[in-house]
């Protein structure tokens, strides 16, 4: 007898890299709305060769100042058009790399900067996403970053964040609410280290914390 639990799980599995593409798109104007101003200032002094990892649909196009060369380094290939269609419409030339955090297709100290926002949460290898943006950073590079991570122990926002978490990750594309992900940047060996952290206007994904890494 055919299982139809199953074949909807494997239906929906395929299709979800598309579903997701299509929901970053056209889902999070709220949300990129509340965080315009710590991406403008973020994003304010970025020059040279700037690697985005996990760019998704392009949030971030609109806040590269025009001479930069722009890298994304993104795995899901149906981001691709979307990213695309927003860099015509800012009159960007960028070039999409397919790959992961973990191994970036880059040379040794080859970016001024490497960007990532909302990323770091469902990478699979969190210190080993570190380790090769410090590889692929010139010395004096940066490492810019806006990320939700997990409330502080004992609220009930990490209690739901620890309850949802397989769910979260199952439809999210292996996004973990409750990661502590400020632990791995001090960890990573950054020259300096600056962030802080702030209530996002979204349910379980908050707080977030916006910073500078410097190699
Ligand atoms: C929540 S979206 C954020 C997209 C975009 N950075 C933004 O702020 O709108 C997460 C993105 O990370 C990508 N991603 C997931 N795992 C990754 C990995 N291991 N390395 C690089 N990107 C990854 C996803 O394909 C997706 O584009």
């Amino acid at each position: 007898m055919m299982d139809w639990g199953n074949v909807m799980l494997e239906e929906f599995e395929r299709w979800r890299p598309r579903l997701f593409a299509w929901a970053l798109a056209n889902l999070n104007q709220k949300y990129e709305r509340a965080v315009a101003n710590y991406k403008r200032r973020l994003f304010q002094d970025l020059s040279g060769t700037v690697v985005e990892i996990g760019p998704g649909a392009g949030a971030n196009l609109p806040y590269y100042s025009r001479g930069v060369r722009w890298i994304g380094i993104e795995p899901n290939p149906f981001m691709d058009r979307y990213l695309t269609r927003q860099a015509q419409k800012l009159g960007m030339e960028i070039e999409i790399r397919r790959g992961t955090g973990e191994q970036l297709p880059l040379p040794d100290a080859s970016a001024d900067a490497v960007v990532s926002t909302l990323v770091l949460c469902s990478v699979s290898n969190l210190a080993s996403v570190l380790a090769e943006v410090l590889r692929v950073l010139r010395p004096g590079g940066r490492f810019v970053f806006l990320e939700h991570v997990a409330a502080p122990e004992g609220t009930w926002l990490r209690r739901l964040q620890g309850w949802l978490r397989p769910i979260w990750m199952r439809l999210g594309e292996g996004c973990q609410p409750d990661r502590e992900t400020w632990i791995a940047l001090q960890r990573a060996g950054f020259a300096t280290l600056d962030y802080s952290g702030f209530k996002a206007p979204v349910p379980v994904v908050s707080p977030q914390i916006v910073g500078v890494g410097i190699k």
